[in-house]
């Protein structure tokens, strides 16, 4: 199988977790959009989705889905997300794609958050994937300063503005033995807005595309 099968199949399965007459938590990515495309043949029997990013919002529309302010929105039943990395305990890196912020906001108000990814997305440790770090443009260095105190190599995302005006920085190097742990501390940074490291709120259920089907994690 390829890997855009595999993301199909997670993609269909995470259909089943979406309530009727809900609103929807959709987040970024290739696997994300297969995501939207199959949320799509069920537009009717939903109210509508929340965007973690312009992207998504822009591909929403594009299939005939509402897209609603989380504003607007008391509470949220589920989000359906990928990631760039994730663990068997459903620790994630997130952020490849520079919309961790939105991504972790949006998370943060579902009550269920269902991570879909093919098999090669699962690790036994965190950090091979480069940290993404969402900074304020003018606390750049000093953050990066502060990456490599705690042994990261900081590189700054040449050319890319977050949809919140921001900067990213990728930190390699790192070897994540305790991620809700790291993920306290770059958020305790001043400058940082939002530290790729979704540990002390994960996801709730993994969805692993492999070749012998659909695997499912949970918390
Ligand atoms: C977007 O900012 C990311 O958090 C994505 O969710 C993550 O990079 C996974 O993307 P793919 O599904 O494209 O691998």
């Amino acid at each position: 199988m390829t890997q855009d099968e595999l993301k199909l199949a997670v993609a269909r399965e995470a259909i089943k977790y979406v309530e009727e007459d809900s609103i929807v938590g959709v987040g970024t990515g290739s696997t994300a959009n297969f995501f939207i495309d199959e949320l799509a043949k069920m537009k009717g029997r939903i109210d509508g989705a929340v965007a973690s990013s312009e992207a998504t919002a822009t591909r929403l529309k594009e299939r005939g889905i509402r897209v609603v302010e989380l504003n607007s929105v008391g509470e949220l039943a589920v989000y359906v997300d990928g990631a760039d990395e994730i663990t068997e305990h459903l620790a994630m890196i997130k952020g490849g794609g520079g919309a961790l912020t939105r991504e972790k906001i949006v998370a943060a108000v579902a009550r269920k958050f269902v991570c879909i990814a093919d098999g090669s997305k699962l690790v036994p440790t965190l950090g091979e994937f480069p940290l993404p770090v969402e900074v304020i443009p003018m606390a750049r260095s000093w953050v990066g300063r502060q990456m490599v105190k705690l042994g990261g190599i900081p590189r700054l995302r040449e050319g890319f503005t977050t949809d919140n005006g921001n900067l990213i920085i990728d930190v390699s190097g790192l070897k994540i033995l305790n991620p809700p742990e790291l993920e306290q501390a770059i958020n305790n940074i001043p400058g940082v807005v939002t530290v790729g490291l979704f540990a002390q709120r994960g996801a709730d259920i993994l969805l692993l595309g492999t070749p012998n089907g659909v695997k499912t994690y949970r918390r």
